[in-house]
């Protein structure tokens, strides 16, 4: 029986649980406009004050992911399995622009699509943005060549897939209702359905810098991305991050991509970033069968970088995508440098104990480097580098960060917000947290 958008509603209003075909219903309305806006706001009200079953949010999810473009990469010629990570927002992640390279060097095809910043954290794409020429919205059919020829390609969010999505998360944006457990899984889960993935893991963060700020909801989250992921038989592992502290040493669109080359050539090793990009590109290689065991992986991801294979894997992805072709060589002449660098000493001498990865976000928001609103130019070039971690000793000789900043006045600014964000003691057993926390896979470990 078809219900008109106002009973569909109603009955979640209720706390009822919607059939499958009713949730198809849902979808439809959101894509071929017949549901209004108000509508739709008040559908999303619903879910986030009542919730969903299981299999309800699965249900949501296979039909977002069909509401547009599945890829089929089976045509593609493609000679190993197609892999990817998405993580839950994140401050200082270069992870994706790391790992992508490392599983294509290892034989695994990585189609990534990835989000742009908003509010603290920090968005891929802004960051591949800040490589000239970089297209990060290529058409379907160079997206599809540069997978196959450079084995990974980092691009945006193409019109066609997922397009329920869309629309839903830009009115969720607008009414409070992006903190919705079962309405955030069917967001993630339809977009990297619908890039028709074999496997995928999962970077739950935990700590102010991400989307959950506690174990016990990012715990939440992970359990449901991987029940629904699973429903649509989609094979995913979730690994439970520290985000409490910024997770690389930069934070900053081209500062990134500068440290980012860093890791790739070998000259950055044993951080935070490479630990937990390793941990997460040892899962894939693991679901994609291409190595036999974590500790067969740990070797493949080990000869990647150490030979040059992943950082070569990055040169062909930016040259494929229309960025320079000696990037990696040539790194000063094509990442923009802000005019002010300004080493900020703490107020006093002693260890890091903490650093609050949201506040350092908003630092670099404030400097230019990310977005208060949807429509905002970010400026590439400012943010933080040497941003000291907990345990780390800092003095007048070693400054908590370096801001890089258009004007002396933004970079005082800055320098205030920073010595706020991070706290500085006498106590040397600072408590120094793993970056991995936990690992998480569905059911047990029985995948279907
Ligand atoms: N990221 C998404 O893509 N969707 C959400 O709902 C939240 C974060
Ligand atoms: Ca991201």
């Amino acid at each position: 029986m078809k219900l008109s958008p106002a009973e569909l509603i109603c009955r979640k209003r209720d706390g009822e649980a919607l059939t499958d075909d009713e949730i198809e219903q849902v979808v439809r309305g959101i894509v071929d406009g017949s549901m209004s806006e108000g509508q739709i706001a008040a559908f999303a009200m619903a879910v986030f004050f009542r919730g969903m079953r299981r299999a309800e949010c699965a249900a949501l999810t296979g039909a977002m992911t069909r509401s547009g473009t599945v890829l089929d990469w089976s045509d593609a010629g493609l000679t190993g399995p197609i892999l990817d990570k998405h993580s839950t927002g994140g401050v200082g992640d270069t992870v994706s622009l790391i790992l992508a390279p490392t599983v294509a060097a290892c034989g695994g095809f990585v189609p990534m699509i990835s989000g742009r910043a908003l509010g603290h954290t920090g968005g891929t794409l802004d960051k591949l943005a800040s490589i000239p020429g970089y297209d990060t919205v290529p058409d379907l059919s160079r997206f599809r060549e540069v997978v196959r020829s450079a084995g990974c390609a980092i691009v945006g969010q193409t019109s066609d897939l997922a397009p329920a999505d869309r629309r839903l998360y830009a009115i969720r944006d607008v009414t409070a209702t992006v903190e919705s457990v079962p309405l955030i899984t069917a967001s993630i889960l339809s977009k990297k359905l619908a890039a028709g993935l074999d496997a995928l893991v999962m970077d739950v963060k935990i700590g102010s810098g991400g989307l959950a700020a506690t174990p016990e909801s990012a715990a939440a989250l992970a359990e449901s991305l991987l029940d629904v992921a699973a429903r649509n038989g989609l094979r995913t592992v979730a690994l439970l991050t520290d985000m409490t502290e910024p997770l690389a040493s930069a934070v900053g669109n081209s500062l990134e991509v500068r440290e980012t080359i860093d890791v790739l050539t070998g000259q950055r090793q044993g951080s935070r970033l490479d630990v937990v990009t390793r941990a997460l590109t040892t899962e894939l290689l693991v679901m994609g069968g291409l190595a036999q065991s974590a500790a067969d992986a740990t070797g493949m991801i080990e000869r990647a970088l150490a030979s040059g294979a992943a950082a070569e894997r990055f040169a062909r992805m930016v040259a494929a995508l229309g960025g320079p072709k000696d990037l990696l060589e040539s790194a000063d002449r094509y990442l923009a440098r802000a005019p002010v660098e300004l080493p900020v000493a703490p107020e006093r001498a002693g260890v890091v104990t903490a650093v609050d990865a949201r506040a350092i976000g908003l630092v670099v928001v404030q400097l230019g480097g990310g977005r208060e609103r949807a429509d905002d130019v970010i400026d590439p070039a400012v943010g933080l580098t040497e941003v000291r971690g907990v345990g780390e000793r800092v003095g007048a000789d070693r400054p908590i960060a370096i801001v890089h900043a258009r004007s002396r006045a933004n970079a005082e600014t800055a320098a205030t917000a920073l010595r706020a964000a991070v706290t500085v003691d006498d106590d040397t057993t600072a408590r120094v947290r793993a970056p991995v926390l936990r690992r998480m896979e569905p059911f047990g470990g029985r995948f279907w």
